[in-house]
């Protein structure tokens, strides 16, 4: 499949950072029954990624600018070009040996995200989209899914952990949208819920308190394969709000619709 010299660029970071976390992952499995445990096994493992993943984007494209989960904005001499790196969503699954986690790289230029790409190591899946010419699972076209019916959807949604977000209100919403949907689903990887979305495979999905790198490169995958990505009143913020309605359009409607009953019923 020919690719763009931008996507080839994410793509080449990505698998260099994958091979890291791949051997990484390995080790899990033996740190599992280990006293210590792989808790810092894990954030080591997160920041040699992101490592990798700045070292080859800076070598690539150098000047723009970076913002990686880990070490946090780092300025480049061009201002209207900016990595958005999360090196390791999912670490919760990677941290258990749960094969679903992913490297998610998102170009923002000018404000608007030009190019997304998540892959997942464990499963080879790599999902791309840049702006305008539309998203893909390795080399196949994706489409988001057409069903319109929300009690016919499956639906993805993320839990905080406990030291984060409101429990009260994520409990409102999930047991609100649980009675109107034939399916809810949390995996635990926020770029990929996104991506899964862009193949068709959720119907809908919605999230709060996420940070850019959580979201960026998905969003473009959702765009780019028809569906529709807001925040929770339907703006175009959620990078700014951290929270994130997606779907098709019906979906994303009345996904959106229910989510706000939720809050008026509380
Ligand atoms: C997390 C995952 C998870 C979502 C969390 C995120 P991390 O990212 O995307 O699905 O529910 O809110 O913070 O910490 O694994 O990079
Ligand atoms: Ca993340
Ligand atoms: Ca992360």
């Amino acid at each position: 499949m020919l690719r763009s010299a931008l996507l080839n660029v994410m793509i080449k970071a990505a698998h260099k950072a994958a091979r890291a976390l791949k051997r990484d992952f390995g080790e899990i499995e033996h740190l599992q029954v280990s006293l210590k445990g792989p808790a810092n096994f894990v954030t080591a493992a997160d920041r040699r990624a992101e490592e990798i993943l700045r070292e080859e984007l800076a070598h690539a494209r150098p000047g723009y600018s970076f913002v990686g989960e880990e070490g946090g904005k780092r300025e480049g001499p061009d201002k209207t070009h900016t990595w958005i790196v999360d090196p390791l969503d999912g670490t919760m699954n990677f941290l258990h040996g749960i094969p679903h986690f992913a490297i998610s790289i998102a170009l923002e230029r000018e404000g608007t995200i030009v190019a997304g790409v998540v892959y997942n190591p464990a499963t080879d899946d790599l999902f791309t989209a840049e702006r305008s010419k539309g998203a893909f699972l390795n080399d196949r076209r994706l489409r988001v899914a057409a069903r319109s019916r929300l009690a016919d959807a499956v639906i993805a949604c993320g839990l905080p952990h406990p030291s984060r977000g409101d429990a009260a209100i994520e409990r409102r919403d999930t047991a609100f949208v649980q009675d109107r949907v034939t399916g809810l689903r949390r995996f635990g990887a926020a770029s990929l819920d996104l991506a899964w979305v862009a193949a068709g495979r959720f119907d809908g999905y919605w999230e709060r308190n996420l940070s850019p790198w959580d979201v960026a490169a998905g969003v473009a995958l959702v765009r780019e394969a028809g569906g529709y990505v807001t925040d929770l009143a339907g703006g175009d913020a959620p990078f700014v709000t951290g929270n994130i309605v997606a779907g098709n359009e019906a979906i994303h409607r009345d996904l959106m619709r229910t989510l706000k009953e939720a809050g008026k019923a509380a």
